[in-house]
């Protein structure tokens, strides 16, 4: 089974996106063949400076392989390594009627927002297929907001077989990620980078402290009970056991149970949590030329995988001189 997920570098990846896609990304991995990429091109229409751009696909792929990412089973590459995606775009453009585009969710509340558009941002599915579709792709693990996307690609492929008569796409299953837990920010928003009120696990233990310390809570005082539906507990949660998060509940019912007490708990789970990570990382970040490596093989790999399908799609449409 070939697993095939993309990550927008559009930022450095917190602990939201940890819990809501990155540990499910590294858990598949037991599944099957696993295909990973930090969709630079994707990254476009929000990042517009070029060094930034360079610095978060390595951050993030320093990320992946320190949080467990195994680059020999697995293949991790940068998008902007297989243009190939890029002419598949174009080819699956001409069978995507501007409609299909029209809906999408996030194209909508763009122009809703009415921030500027861009052609990019209009067309940002369509790559999104050409990345599944150039693998033949089986499984493609992505969080709700992306359900739409799958079911465009599949559309999208549908129309390219149906078109020219030949199945030169297989359409991909959706594995929609569980929202495992809620991960609220720091603020009680859901947590983003645009909101400014991420955690992120690979922060300096004094950052990571800041932002716990800063976490909203109310001026209930110390005796009185505490409503745990509110982000602190909900974080605490995230790192405790079934029967800890029971008793530190009860606790917080009962009243007595100070908010900076669950703060620095919680930091400490946090850290303990993460230190297997972090220290890997640490050593993985020395070796800037290492994971330019795996990038640039797990580049090699994945054109391997998509060349034929691309060359397929292509003789299917009468592109090129042909076969003989
Ligand atoms: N759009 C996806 C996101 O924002 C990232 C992505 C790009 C992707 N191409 C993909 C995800 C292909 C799965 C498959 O999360």
């Amino acid at each position: 089974m070939r697993i095939l997920s993309g990550i927008t570098s559009s930022g450095e990846p917190h602990i939201g996106n940890y819990f809501g896609a990155m540990r499910q990304h590294v858990a598949l991995q037991a599944r099957g063949q696993a295909i990973y990429f930090i969709a630079d091109y994707h990254s476009m229409t929000v990042v517009r400076e070029a060094a930034l751009r360079r610095r978060l696909v390595h951050e993030v792929a320093l990320d992946y392989l320190a949080l467990g990412l195994d680059p020999v089973r697995s293949i991790l590459y940068r998008q902007s390594d297989v243009p190939e995606v890029c002419e598949l775009t174009w080819i699956l453009s001409s069978v995507t009627p501007m409609g299909l585009l029209e809906r999408s969710h996030a194209y909508k509340d763009k122009t809703a927002q009415g921030l500027p558009l861009d052609h990019g941002l209009f067309a940002y599915p369509v790559l999104m297929a050409a990345d599944i579709l150039i693998y033949h792709s089986d499984l493609v693990p992505v969080g709700q907001d992306q359900k739409q996307h799958l079911e465009m690609t599949r559309d999208i492929a549908q129309r390219f077989n149906h078109l020219y008569g030949v199945e030169v796409f297989k359409l991909p299953e959706p594995h929609i990620l569980e929202e495992v837990a809620v991960v609220p920010g720091t603020d009680g928003r859901k947590m983003s980078k645009s909101y400014g009120n991420t955690i992120r696990m690979f922060w300096p233990e004094k950052q990571l402290k800041q932002a716990v310390m800063g976490i909203v809570t109310d001026s209930t005082p110390l005796e009185a009970p505490k409503d745990v539906k509110t982000p602190l507990f909900q974080l605490w949660s995230l790192f405790a056991t079934e029967a800890e998060r029971e008793e530190l509940f009860a606790r917080a019912q009962q009243g007595g149970l100070g908010y900076g007490e669950v703060k620095k708990d919680l930091l400490r789970r946090l850290l303990a949590y993460f230190e297997p990570a972090r220290a890997k990382r640490a050593e993985l970040a020395k070796r800037p030329a290492d994971v330019e490596d795996v990038l640039t093989s797990g580049a090699r790999r994945a054109r391997a995988i998509g060349a034929p399908v691309l060359e397929a799609a292509r003789e299917a449409a009468g592109l090129g001189r042909g076969a003989a």
